[in-house]
């Protein structure tokens, strides 16, 4: 009976542990969804492994991105969720990108477990290649 016990509080403790976020911290709000502004709508991207997508913006970076005013302010932020719904309803994870400097790049899972951030050079490779949009790449 301890034994058992002891077994299920093991199994409850690896199972919960996914939730952490391995100590790297989120560039953006995990409410960013209802505190940051819709700036690009719902449409099909090729450059995500073909998921639907949508971009919000912080307050300091939104009024500049949608009108196309480069460069983005210093504390910009933009996140870009991924979806496999065609209507945007399900978040299957995120990247982000903020602006420190330098921008810093981020990908994480749908649960916001941090999977990679820092001057990503696969990011930033093909970021490059969008155009003069300060290393954006959305079409408005
Ligand atoms: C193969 C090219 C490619 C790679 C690699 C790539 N991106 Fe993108 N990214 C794009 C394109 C193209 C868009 C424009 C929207 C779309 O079509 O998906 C975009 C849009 C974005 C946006 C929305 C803001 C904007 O307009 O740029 C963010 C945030 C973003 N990517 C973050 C990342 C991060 C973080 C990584 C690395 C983990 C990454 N991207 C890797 C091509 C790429």
């Amino acid at each position: 009976m301890k034994y058992c016990l002891g077994l299920l509080l093991f199994i409850l403790c690896t199972c919960s542990s996914p939730t952490e976020h391995d100590g790297e911290p989120l560039l953006f709000p995990a409410n960013f969804a209802t505190t940051f502004q819709a700036v690009r709508d719902c449409r099909l991207s090729n450059a995500h492994d073909m998921h639907f997508i949508s971009v919000a913006a912080n307050a300091k970076a939104a009024n500049a991105y949608r009108d196309d005013r480069y460069p983005l302010p210093v504390g910009s932020i933009l996140v870009k969720t991924l979806h496999d719904d065609p209507t945007c309803t399900t978040p299957v994870g995120y990247v982000a990108m903020r602006k420190d400097g330098d921008w810093v790049w981020q990908k994480t899972a749908a649960n916001f477990e941090v999977r990679d951030t820092g001057a990503l050079q696969s990011c930033i490779a093909c970021h490059s290649a969008c155009g003069d949009r300060d290393l954006t790449c959305t079409d408005p």
